[in-house]
């Protein structure tokens, strides 16, 4: 029996299988409203099977906007945009996920094939004020004000999620943002009671997680993506990670998406088939938490035998359902699981 196409359910929500869309940005929204791009984007995958669709990083800040294309959940005028696509998603037989986010000293920059670059158009925040890169701007040091600023931010974002139908939730700590920021003394170079130690390192981001658990509801899934490693001697590596994953469990995080670096520039990354799988392994083995694996993911077979090695839970797909919006139902024959018909009476 595949394992891929098996329902997974976490608190109340059932997924029909285990194939998850993994968040990436569109740089298609207008003041981070969500345009026709969006609503045609993902309940397309949604009608291709996925069991979890996950929206792109949304900004809790105007100022945590990665792009100024990025989608936005900061104000309630974003939450028409949003419902609208929540219920596409749904309409189409998904589960509609979302991801919050916050880009810190990565923020503001041109969509990537304008270049990537940064457009200096307004201050990020950080933990501390140190560039991403040569060229890039200074971040301002967020202050204990900003610091509950933030978080609030992210409360916020969190009941807007609610509001608008999302039925899962993902906050945003990996790839340098402005949470994973704060866990890796790469980028965290503070002396107060959020900088130094692991313990310190991990205080904001625990602290944001404590205050969205707060508001989403107890029957609803809470995930959270980390950069399971930096990839660099000295950076935050999977011992950190998974000291993390149990402070995430014990405050009621259901599953940890494990990815990884993007703290600091330059940073060789042994790319491969699966090569962050080993992380969702480990986090898995040594915490029981559930994982998902995420990274270079391409092939029926191969989503299906990180299953059966019981390496992670759910398998998210970026690129490969970029490329082919289908992919689930040619997994399914691969599996020899029937995919389809969608079940059109709840589409209507
Ligand atoms: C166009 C694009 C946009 C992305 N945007 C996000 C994002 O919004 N949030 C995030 O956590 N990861 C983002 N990622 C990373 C993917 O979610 C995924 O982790 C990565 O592409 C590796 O998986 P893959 O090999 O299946 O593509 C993005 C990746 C791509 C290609």
């Amino acid at each position: 029996m595949s394992l891929l196409f098996s329902p997974f359910s976490i608190r109340s929500v059932t997924l029909k299988n285990r194939i998850a869309m993994s968040p990436m940005c569109q740089y298609s929204a207008q003041e981070g409203h969500v345009t026709d791009w969006h609503l045609l984007h993902y309940p397309t995958r949604a009608v291709g099977g996925v069991g979890l669709v996950i929206v792109e990083a949304t900004a809790v800040e105007a100022r945590g906007r990665i792009s100024p294309e990025d989608l936005g959940i900061w104000s309630d005028e974003h939450l028409p945009g949003l419902r609208e696509l929540a219920r596409r998603i749904k309409a189409a037989g998904g589960v509609p996920g979302i991801q919050i986010a916050h880009a810190g000293r990565k923020a503001g920059t041109s969509r990537p094939w304008e270049g990537g670059k940064p457009l200096h158009r307004w201050t990020p925040v950080a933990p501390s004020p140190l560039a991403f890169h040569e060229g890039w701007p200074v971040p301002q040091e967020l202050d204990q004000a900003g610091l509950e600023e933030v978080c609030e931010a992210f409360q916020q974002a969190a009941r807007r999620a609610l509001a608008a139908g999302f039925e899962v939730l993902e906050i945003h700590m990996a790839h340098g943002y402005l949470l994973h920021s704060f866990l890796s003394p790469l980028t965290n170079h503070r002396s107060d009671a959020y900088g130094g130690s692991r313990e310190n390192r991990m205080r904001f981001p625990l602290t944001v997680v404590e205050a969205v658990r707060g508001v989403w509801p107890a029957e609803l899934p809470l995930l959270v993506r980390v950069s399971a490693s930096d990839w660099v001697e000295g950076g935050w590596d999977i011992t950190d990670t998974v000291a993390f994953a149990t402070e995430l469990q014990r405050r009621g995080v259901d599953l940890l998406d494990c990815s990884s670096g993007g703290a600091i520039p330059g940073v060789k990354i042994p790319l491969g088939p699966g090569y962050q799988v080993p992380f969702a392994a480990q986090v898995r083995l040594s915490t029981g938490l559930s994982t998902g694996a995420v990274g270079l993911i391409s092939e029926p077979l191969q989503a299906e035998a990180i299953l059966q090695a019981q390496q992670a839970d759910l398998i998210l797909l970026g690129r490969a359902l970029l490329a082919e919006a289908y992919w689930p139902y040619r997994a399914g024959r691969v599996l020899g699981a029937k995919v389809w018909p969608v079940q059109y009476e709840r589409a209507f």
